[in-house]
């Protein structure tokens, strides 16, 4: 009896001194770049959400689905009846198409924004500052709070892209939407889709049938590091039109808009395998099955590249509706598979005919002259539909025509110059941005990369106006990390891959410079990772001490025990 009358006395003490119920500590990532944070909290189950009437359609459909997430995560018809009040989604035309303005207070929410884009980035934050199980899809017993806060937020760069590419391995349409989806949480805004390669073309062209019968599949694929192996296996895929086009709507409604990449004039061997009259020897061509940089490309003395360039281009944008088309254009010469065999345009009788008629002196730089030749006139395709090329830095060699934007990933150096030049420039150099490569130094316990070592913390660190001449920042528009996938087969090895380094970058695009703190940051994701656990997402957990794939993951090694491991096997 004593006992009992102990236990029910703690059971009263306990509720009558239990704190107040705390919204979770505001960890959003990107950092919004203007955050008051005040006492008390906001419980959102069961709150009415009203909008304006003036809304667009996406913006009100964003709002909508939104409340459709409350309804079932929290069992609550949110009409008002529960909650501690309204939420108000409302039109300022005063704010940028981007930005947003968003008050918590105990007896209501305010957000307002111009356009979709602002609507859709409040809507972002506010799940975030929620209980991650807001990510779930089900209804889940949480404390719903929304700490009180006023947020002013705009990002810092209008280009913030990640890139993916399913030419060395394939992506179905499910798994490209769920890393479309991950990316719009972290209010990115451009998906980079490396569509065409030597190892596979992608995507469905009408009237070149054979790029996809035959340039989308490899009779096999080189196994690990060993360059003379195949693994027999028969490998490929490709979208169809109508799926490329239900994508394209589908990055749209999460305020991303996917800038497709036709590779060219090099990394055309799957197109060469299908058409090899286009290219400068007329083949026979294979569609690759090893990794690295061939030495065949397109014949730029032969006309018929032209037309064909153009037919594709045309139908690539009759899909997509972005302002920016890339056309590639890097590695053209010096492809190491043949490295004895010398660079087809040098030897092409129909090339060096070219360059006579073009007036390219000879010599070693001719052929970059030539490949400016050819970028000209894509462009030329590309602006004549209102459209704007954008290309790899190799674009930059010779004598570019004005009105590209450029892609520096041989490091800043290419964008630094590219500005110097006037022309605009998306930075995603290959010391910060490359997230193929290796996460830890502790390689033995990862799954094989392509080599590097570019951690959470460095991808964070990266400040795209670092090294460029005072007076040329305007020209960088953006920020973008790329992925490739030579040695990432599996989806949740891309996503192992891609998280949290999405995070890191998400912050270099979206934040001031004096926003980004890499303390805050790593707390922060104590929050992410809760939310991707929801999602079912895979991600790396370096950040705290594990390293390896579900499945396989280790303890990190002390610092000496790592420097020991590092000098018996170097990372090369
Ligand atoms: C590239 O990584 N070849 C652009
Ligand atoms: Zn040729």
């Amino acid at each position: 009896m004593k006992r009992h009358f102990l236990s029910l006395l703690a059971l009263v003490l306990a509720v009558a001194c239990s704190p107040e119920k705390q919204p979770q500590p505001f960890s959003v990532i990107p950092m919004p770049n203007d955050v008051t944070l005040s006492e008390g909290s906001f419980n959102i189950a069961g709150a009415l959400v009203t909008l304006d009437e003036k809304l667009d359609e996406a913006s009100a459909k964003a709002v909508k689905g939104f409340v459709q997430t409350l309804k079932t995560v929290t069992g609550s018809s949110m009409n008002g009846k529960g909650g501690d009040g309204t939420v108000h989604f409302g039109l300022n035309p005063n704010l940028g198409v981007e930005e947003y303005y968003l008050q918590v207070r105990t007896d209501g929410v305010t957000v307002e924004a111009s356009a979709f884009g602002g609507f859709f980035y409040a809507i972002q934050t506010l799940k975030q500052m929620l209980p991650a199980e807001v990510y779930g899809g089900e209804k889940v017993r949480a404390d719903w709070l929304l700490p009180c806060v006023t947020i002013l937020d705009a990002p810092r760069f209008d280009y913030r892209g990640i890139h993916m590419d399913p030419c060395r391995h394939f992506w179905s349409v499910e798994e490209t939407k769920r890393y479309i989806d991950i990316a719009a949480v972290y209010k990115l805004n451009r998906l980079h889709w490396h569509l065409t390669e030597d190892q596979g073309w992608r995507m469905e062209i009408k009237k070149y049938p054979r790029l996809t019968e035959v340039g989308a599949w490899r009779n096999g694929t080189m196994v690990g590091r060993d360059w003379d192996s195949n693994d027999g296996i028969r490998y490929g895929g490709f979208y169809t039109q109508e799926e490329l086009r239900d994508i394209v709507a589908y990055a749209a409604e999460r305020n991303i808009t996917i800038i497709p990449e036709v590779d060219l004039p090099g990394h055309m061997v799957a197109a060469l395998a299908a058409y090899p009259e286009l290219g400068c020897t007329g083949g026979p061509y294979e569609v690759w099955t090893r990794w690295g940089v061939a030495k065949d490309i397109l014949c730029a003395g032969n006309e018929q590249i032209f037309t064909f360039l153009e037919d594709v281009l045309n139908e690539v944008m009759d899909i997509f509706p972005s302002e920016y088309i890339h056309i590639g254009g890097d590695e053209c010469f010096n492809g190491d598979a043949e490295p004895d065999r010398p660079d087809p345009w040098d030897v092409c009788p129909k090339c060096r005919a070219k360059m006579r008629q073009l007036g390219i002196k000879p010599g070693p730089r001719a052929k970059h002259y030539l490949q400016n030749y050819v970028t000209a006139r894509v462009q030329k395709i590309i602006n004549d539909r209102g459209r704007k090329v954008i290309g790899w830095d190799e674009i930059l060699e010779g004598d570019l025509a004005p009105g590209a934007t450029i892609m520096s990933w041989r490091g800043t150096a290419g964008g630094i110059q590219a500005a110097r030049k006037g022309f605009d420039v998306v930075m995603t150099p290959n010391s910060h941005m490359y997230i193929d490569y290796y996460q830890s130094r502790e390689y033995d316990k990862e799954p094989l990369a392509i080599g590097g070592y570019i951690p959470v913390s460095r991808v964070y660190e990266y400040e795209p106006y670092e090294g460029m001449e005072p007076g040329t920042e305007d020209h960088i528009l953006g920020v973008q990390a790329n992925l490739w996938t030579e040695y990432i087969p599996t989806p949740e090895q891309l996503e192992y891959m891609l998280l949290p380094r999405l995070c890191a970058l998400s912050e270099v695009q979206w934040c001031q410079a004096e926003r980004k703190d890499f303390t805050r940051f790593d707390a922060s994701l104590d929050h992410t990772f809760r939310m991707l656990d929801v999602m079912g997402y895979t991600y790396a957990k370096h950040m705290r001490g594990i390293i390896g794939m579900p499945g396989h993951e280790q303890p990190a090694r002390s610092e000496e025990e790592l420097e020991a491991f590092l000098k018996e096997n170097p990372l090369r």
